[in-house]
C-alpha cells in the first residue's frame, strides 16, 4: 500500500505522516508545493527524510498557480459572499491535481491530506481528486484517528520523536494557510466574532495606521483580462502577483475580517490578507469599465456569485465551472489596456484608465457641444416606450383605488 501525502512540513502533517506509516501501515510518498506561502521547503525534505520517506516530491508551482488558477478566477472578479477573494479555495484543486498525478506516476492507489472533518478544505481536496481519478482512494486522518485534542497530538508527536516548535507546545494562537494570493487566519483567539482580532494576526499587510503617509501610484496593464505588466514592464503572472503583494502589504491594503458560511453548514470567522489580489481586482474592474460592453459586463457579473460559490465549494473541476469559465473568458477578448491606481492607507483606487480597445466615446458623452454625434430628441421616444407599461400599471392602480 502506497499513499501520496500533501505534506507542508508543519507539525500536523508531520504527525499525519508518522500516523500513516505506523498506525495505517502504508508507505508514504510526500508532496510539498511552493505556492508562494513564503516558507523554506528544504526543512520539509529534511523532516520527511528523517521519517524514512524514500520518495519526496518538492515542486515550485507558483507560475502554474497564478496563470491557470488565480488569473482565470480574477477574470470573473470572483468574490464569495461579496467579500472573500477565495485565496485558499483556489489553491486546493491544484494541490489535488498534483497529488493525483504523482500517485499515478509512482503507483500509489491513495492520496492523503491534513484537512479536518469540519472544514471546506477536505471537500475541495477530495472533489478535485475524484473528478480527476474516479478510482483514487482518499485518506483523511483527521476523520479517522482518535487524536482529538491538541494534548493527544503533542503526546503522539513526542512518542514518535517528531520535533515540535516551541510555540506549538502551548496553544498555537490561530491556524494559518498561506500562498501567493493570500494568508488566512482562523480559530483560537479568532473564534469569537464579537471580539476584535489582535493586530499581531497580520502577517503580510502592515496595520493601516502604520502605512506610509505618502500615496504611491502604480500602473497595471492587461491583455485579454490578465495582468501582463506593471509600470510598463512585462512580467510573468507569479512575478506580477508577488510585486502587487509587496505594494499592497506596504500600504495596508487587502485586510478582511469575515464571518462566512462554510459549505459543511457552519459559520466561521477568518482574517484574510490579500494585498496584491485586492489591487488586482480593483484594476481589473477599472479596465473592464472602458473595454466591456454593458450587456456582456452585466451578464458576467450576474453569474459571478455562482462562479465564486462553485470555487468555494470545491467544484473547480466540474462542467458547470468550465461552462461559466468559457463565458467569462469570451467576455475578456477586448479587456486589454492600462489602469493607473493610487495606493494609500489601505485603499487601492483607480484614478485613470486607457485602452486601444476602449468603448468609451467622449464625443457621445460630452457635456459640451457634441457636433451631432448624439441626437437628444431620440431619447424622447426611448423613454416613452419604456414608460408605457409603467403608465398602464399606474393607471390601473389609480382606477382600483377609485
Ligand atoms: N475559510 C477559508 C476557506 O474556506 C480559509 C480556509 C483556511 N484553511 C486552512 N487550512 N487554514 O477558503
Ligand atoms: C480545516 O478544517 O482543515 C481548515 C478549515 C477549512 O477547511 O475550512
Amino acid at each position: 500500500k502506497k499513499v501520496v501525502l500533501a505534506y507542508s512540513g508543519g507539525l500536523d502533517t508531520s504527525i499525519i505522516l508518522k500516523w500513516l506509516q505506523t498506525e495505517y501501515g502504508c508507505e508514504v510518498v510526500t508532496f510539498t508545493a511552493d505556492l508562494g506561502q513564503g516558507e523554506e521547503l528544504e526543512p520539509a525534505r529534511a523532516k520527511a527524510e528523517m521519517m524514512g520517506v524514500k520518495e519526496i516530491h518538492i515542486e515550485d508551482l507558483r507560475e502554474e498557480f497564478v496563470r491557470d488558477f488565480v488569473f482565470p478566477m480574477f477574470r470573473a472578479n470572483a468574490l464569495y459572499e461579496g467579500l472573500y477573494l477565495l485565496g485558499t479555495s483556489i489553491a486546493r484543486p491544484l494541490i489535488s491535481k498534483r497529488l493525483v498525478e504523482i500517485a499515478a506516476d509512482c503507483g500509489a492507489d491513495a492520496v492523503a491530506h491534513g484537512a479536518t472533518g469540519k472544514g471546506n478544505d477536505q471537500v475541495r481536496f477530495e472533489l478535485a481528486a475524484y473528478a480527476l481519478n474516479p478510482d483514487i482512494k482518499v485518506i483523511a486522518p483527521w476523520r479517522l484517528w482518535d487524536l482529538s485534542s491538541r494534548t493527544k497530538l503533542i503526546d503522539f508527536a513526542e512518542k514518535n520523536q517528531i520535533p515540535i516548535a516551541k510555540n506549538k507546545r502551548g496553544e498555537a494562537p490561530f491556524s494559518v494557510d498561506a500562498n501567493l494570493l493570500h494568508t488566512s487566519s482562523e480559530g483560537r483567539v479568532l473564534e469569537d466574532p464579537a471580539i476584535e482580532a489582535p493586530e499581531y494576526v497580520l502577517q503580510r499587510v502592515v496595520p493601516v495606521e502604520q502605512a506610509p503617509n505618502e500615496p504611491e501610484m502604480v500602473e497595471i496593464s492587461f491583455e485579454k483580462g490578465d495582468a501582463v505588466a506593471i509600470d510598463g514592464q512585462a512580467m510573468s503572472p507569479a512575478t506580477i502577483l508577488t510585486k502587487l503583494n509587496e505594494l499592497g502589504g506596504k500600504h495596508g491594503i487587502g485586510v478582511l475580517d469575515l464571518v462566512e458560511n462554510r459549505f459543511v453548514g457552519m459559520k466561521s470567522r477568518g482574517i484574510y490578507e490579500t494585498p496584491g489580489g485586492t489591487i488586482l481586482l480593483e484594476a481589473h474592474r477599472g479596465i473592464e469599465q472602458i473595454t466591456l460592453d454593458s450587456g456582456a459586463g452585466h451578464l458576467k457579473d450576474s453569474i459571478m456569485p455562482r462562479y465564486a460559490e462553485l470555487i468555494y465549494n470545491g467544484f473547480w473541476f466540474s462542467p458547470e465551472r468550465e461552462m461559466m469559465q468559457a463565458l467569462i473568458d469570451k467576455s475578456q477578448e477586448h479587456v486589454t489596456g492600462t489602469v493607473r491606481l493610487k495606493l494609500y492607507k489601505g485603499s487601492a483606487r483607480t484614478v485613470a484608465r486607457w485602452s486601444e480597445h476602449s468603448l468609451y466615446s467622449e464625443a457621445h458623452v460630452t457635456f459640451e457641444d457634441d457636433a451631432g454625434a448624439y441626437n437628444q430628441e431620440d431619447a424622447k421616444g426611448f423613454i416613452q416606450l419604456n414608460a408605457l407599461r409603467l403608465k398602464l400599471l399606474a393607471a390601473r392602480n389609480r382606477r382600483l383605488r377609485g
